[in-house]
């Protein structure tokens, strides 16, 4: 994987498959040994998100090595970064954040060493996250960003494949 780059924010209807894909990259990042850590309470407090969040960490690595002892999220990201393994945050249902939660956030995003950033953060929720990103308190966040999509529901071509493929795997 390459190295942390800006935020990734995916946002869509309910629907259109952002768990699914959030699924995937989790699948894909286990079977890198990349570790991340999943958010999909996103109705979290600032001082709730940290006192988990050591624990998510901590949990997410396990799956690579026994997690050495670590004094804080920050020094846990920088002996990561030293060891050249990339980190990364997923955030389910990010439209729910509060500001401040995103604020903090956009911080742990931000820490960087001389090689560069420390942890990727992946934002996915629905158009109420691209309509929070266009307000002025959210601009420094917005900055941030180093890939954004959109996704869109299936056309009627597209659902009737995919309702065929649905009907086919039952049968088998
Ligand atoms: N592109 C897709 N291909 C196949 N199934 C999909 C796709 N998008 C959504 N689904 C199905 O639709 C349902 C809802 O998708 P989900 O990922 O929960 O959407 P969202 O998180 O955007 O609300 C899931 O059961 C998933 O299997
Ligand atoms: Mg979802």
């Amino acid at each position: 994987m390459q190295s942390p780059q800006g935020l990734v924010v995916i946002t869509g209807e309910v629907g259109t498959g952002k768990t699914t894909m959030l699924e995937c990259l989790r699948d894909f990042l286990r079977a890198q040994q990349i570790a991340f850590a999943s958010l999909f309470n996103s109705r979290l407090t600032v001082e709730q998100f940290s006192s988990c969040s050591l624990t998510i960490w901590i949990c997410a690595v396990t799956a690579i090595r026994r997690p050495r002892c670590c004094s804080g999220l920050n020094s846990f990201l920088l002996e990561r970064a030293f060891g050249g393994r990339a980190t990364v945050l997923i955030v389910d249902e990010a439209h729910n954040l509060d500001w401040d939660l995103l604020e903090e956030i956009r911080l742990l995003g931000n820490l960087e060493n001389r090689r560069g950033k420390l942890l990727q953060v992946i934002l996915a929720g629905q158009q109420e996250l691209d309509q929070k990103l266009e307000q002025p308190d959210y601009r420094q966040l917005k900055q941030r960003i180093s890939l954004r999509c959109t996704l869109r529901s299936f056309d009627p071509q597209e659902t009737a494949a995919y309702i065929n493929s649905r009907i086919g795997t039952r049968r088998h």
